[in-house]
């Protein structure tokens, strides 16, 4: 039970950071509500946020020193490095995390993100997707890899129903941990509080980047510890392609036979494809004063966005599509904190619409505008505090199919389309005759479970029609 000594404190704290107004409506509460709703007033770290909804004059980023990061080409020699990875999967030293606590506001998809229908005949769930490829490459390599999932105070509950109602997808429960991560208050744009109900703050995930910090508290990291994981496999909810164990590119990060490739430290490796045109809104790495890190979209110079080389190429055309290898020590390293005991990433702001309480209508609103300023942490960021870090390129085709947009580019529609041409690509490799359109895309909808193959060359075994007919509906 909070005493009034405590109720008296949080009420001048608040009042102190002129944030006082969000208690207004504290008398009114039920017991039960008003300990809820100071509990998570406890909770806000009022100097942080002070801080942060005041940008200094001086922090908007100046890139004198900006030159594109050098990457792994795709077409190399990935013998050594296949060996590396496939022993590290054998071995059981590799994990799969997912970050899936985003708000997903732009697909609008009634549940959390990971529930949506995803794959383009059977409509597999998201989850359902990643939990196959995991079984199949636990399979395939002798080994567990256990599955670390992110999710929000907001969509953990009804995350972890979905998992049981799916019986873990056939997995051993033991080998799948859900945490929420964190999350940081919104703020209206003269840096007031808001209140989504008249006993709650709004609120929001604290970003990707929260991973560090969620990953630490909940306990993930140990768990890694004592199963023996040093490398884990980073991806976002919304990309049904992404190969979850990927034997080249750990094999890459990690390092091979022989030594370490001498581009990683092991720590932090990203993948990347080649820019669509100048205009796809994606971070680009970047050399960065010495060190490889992801410039957002909107922080780059339009005359480095538009630049070309010699060859007529994009010269910033390194596009992050959210995949990283991530050492345990180095996870381990940065959520013991920096010097000053901070979990180490920035946070960074974002205009967003927010629904907020509005005592004159009486309820919760929702803005059609844009209203208030969001603070998220990025992973990418981490980048930066690495000794070094590798990027390897990797095709679009064969892996970035991501589900953000309820419509056009990053949908479900343009989605089915990219899964559809990698699985027609990977039957033309074995002879079938696979119909496309005047475009190049494959005209047909053509779905291969991960238990069939993981990559192209895994159906070398497997009974193959002759011929797909366009429109045809193709599962195997
Ligand atoms: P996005 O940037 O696409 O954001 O997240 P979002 O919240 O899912 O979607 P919108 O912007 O509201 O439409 C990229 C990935 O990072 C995860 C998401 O779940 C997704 O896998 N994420 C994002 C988190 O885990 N936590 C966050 O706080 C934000």
């Amino acid at each position: 039970m909070t005493t009034i000594d405590t109720v008296s404190s949080l009420r001048a704290a608040f009042d102190a950071h002129g944030q006082a107004h969000v208690l207004r409506h504290l008398d009114a509460l039920t017991p039960n509500a008003r300990e809820a709703f100071l509990a998570q007033l406890s909770d806000v770290d009022l100097a942080l946020v002070a801080r942060l909804a005041k940008p200094a004059a001086d922090e908007k980023h100046t890139f004198a020193q900006l030159a594109p990061a050098p990457y792994v080409a795709l077409g190399g020699d990935t013998t050594d490095a296949r060996g590396a990875g496939e022993a590290l999967l054998r071995a059981g030293r590799v994990a799969a995390f997912t970050v899936a606590g985003g708000q997903g506001t732009r697909l609008g998809w009634r549940g959390p993100k990971g529930t949506y229908p995803a794959t383009c005949v059977t409509g597999r769930p998201l989850f359902r997707g990643f939990a196959e490829q995991i079984a199949a490459a636990e399979k395939r390599y002798g080994c567990v890899i256990p599955w670390y999932i992110m999710t929000s105070p907001l969509n953990d509950a009804e995350t972890r129903s979905f998992f049981r109602d799916n019986n873990w997808f056939g997995r051993n429960p033991a080998d799948t941990f859900l945490f929420p991560q964190g999350t940081m208050p919104s703020v209206t744009f003269d840096g007031k509080l808001m209140l989504e109900t008249p006993g709650s703050l709004a609120v929001n995930p604290d970003g990707h980047g929260g991973a560090i910090r969620a990953l630490h508290a909940s306990g993930a990291l140990e768990d890694m510890r004592a199963r023996g994981i040093e490398q884990m496999s980073y991806f976002q909810v919304d990309n049904p392609l992404v190969r979850i164990a990927d034997p080249v590119f750990l094999g890459l990060h990690a390092g091979h036979a022989g030594g370490k490739d001498a581009r990683s430290s092991g720590e932090m490796s990203s993948k990347m494809v080649a820019k669509r045109d100048a205009a796809e809104k994606v971070g680009v790495f970047c050399d960065v004063g010495g060190k490889t890190g992801v410039v957002e979209y909107s922080d780059m110079p339009a005359e480095l966005t538009t630049a070309v080389d010699a060859r007529g190429m994009l010269r910033f055309n390194a596009g992050s599509i959210a995949i990283h290898a991530i050492s345990v020590a180095f996870l381990e390293r940065l959520a013991s904190g920096g010097e000053d005991g901070s979990f180490a990433l920035p946070f960074h702001r974002a205009k967003k619409k927010v629904p907020y309480w509005c005592d004159a209508q009486g309820k919760t609103v929702e803005p059609a505008e844009p209203n208030a300023t969001k603070f998220e942490a990025f992973i990418f960021d981490a980048l930066a505090l690495a000794t070094k870090s590798l990027v390897m390129e990797t095709s679009r085709t064969e892996e970035f199919a991501p589900i953000k947009n309820a419509s056009g580019d990053d949908s479900p529609a343009s989605s089915h389309q990219i899964q559809s041409n990698r699985h027609g690509a990977w039957l033309e490799k074995f002879g079938v005759k696979v119909p496309r359109r005047p475009n190049g895309d494959v005209d047909a909808q053509i779905e291969i479970l991960a238990e069939t193959a993981l990559e192209a060359d895994d159906l070398s075994d497997t009974a193959l029609p002759r011929e797909i007919k366009p429109g045809d509906e193709v599962v195997l």
